[in-house]
């Protein structure tokens, strides 16, 4: 660029910056090399890169039902979930969670409900995923099932907070969770144990709701509570199994979840 050329641009800049940020801005992002050579060879090789970009996919739903993690992805999934960016994205979550709930006009007649999922949402089984691949090995029943008696999954902070500030605000906690009934003494356990307590009620899977799909289990049960007379302003879930279907509440929250899929 001609000295001349730059002299004008950086006087440009100076009077329009001010004005216009995102025309300042523009200038210089409009032409980074990367984006105008579309190395596409570049972008696909790059497992950090990709595996970013897998995460946004499932996080959005947009990859649709999936069963492992890629194996490429292993060590991201493992820094993402152990490192500073998991707690990061779910105090965002929870903090946009509490935002809404403020604005909810309390009707304080014991019906203003709040719906929690539990697994990798109230509890992080963090710990029983470390051993395990972080989601890259195939789901084992039996081994999940002996981590969940233990009762000792760590509560997820953020989510601590907001169910407890939501409970404050007037909120009545549902839980709702795709356990079985069978679990309900050592889930009680644990949610006691991680900080939890005076949840309204409890749904865990009985023995008509074996089989479902997550999406119809957990959509008749919030139809339950809705026939029942509750209101159910606010969802949390880390599936969007937790989230989607019908009687849905009037805003749900999707948490962070790179490790397994539930449809
Ligand atoms: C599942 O876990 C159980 C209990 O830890 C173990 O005995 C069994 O071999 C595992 N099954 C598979 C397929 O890995
Ligand atoms: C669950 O706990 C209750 C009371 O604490 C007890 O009576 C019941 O037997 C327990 N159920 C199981 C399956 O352990
Ligand atoms: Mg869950």
């Amino acid at each position: 660029m001609a000295s001349g050329q730059q002299a004008f641009l950086i006087i440009t800049i100076l009077i329009i910056g001010p004005i216009s940020n995102v025309f300042a801005q523009s200038i210089f992002q409009i032409y980074p090399e990367n984006l105008i050579s579309d190395d596409r060879k570049a972008l696909a090789d790059d497992d950090g890169l990709f595996c970013d970009s897998w995460r946004l996919s499932v996080e959005t739903n947009n990859a649709g039902v999936w069963y492992t993690i890629p194996t490429r992805c292993i060590s991201q999934v493992q820094d993402y979930m152990t490192g500073d960016k998991y707690r990061s994205d779910s105090k965002v979550v929870a903090g946009d969670s509490l935002a809404f709930a403020k604005t909810v006009e309390i009707a304080g007649d014991g019906l203003d409900a709040w719906v929690f999922d539990i697994d990798e949402t109230l509890l992080t089984n963090l710990p029983y995923y470390a051993d395990n691949g972080f989601g890259s090995e195939s789901f084992n029943e039996t081994a999940f099932d002996e981590w969940v008696d233990l009762a000792e999954a760590p509560a997820l902070p953020s989510s601590l907070s907001l169910y407890k500030e939501l409970q404050q605000l007037g909120f009545k906690i549902v839980l709702l969770t795709g356990r079985g009934e069978y679990q309900r003494n050592t889930t009680e356990k644990n949610l006691l144990f991680a900080g939890y307590s005076n949840w309204e009620r409890l749904f865990l899977r009985g023995a008509s709701d074996q089989g479902k799909p997550a999406i119809v289990y957990k959509s008749e049960k919030r139809s339950e509570l809705i026939n029942e007379g509750y209101t159910i302003h606010g969802s949390s879930g880390d599936q969007w199994s937790d989230l989607l279907g019908f009687a849905l509440a009037q805003r749900s929250f999707k948490l962070p979840n790179p490790m397994y899929y539930i449809p």
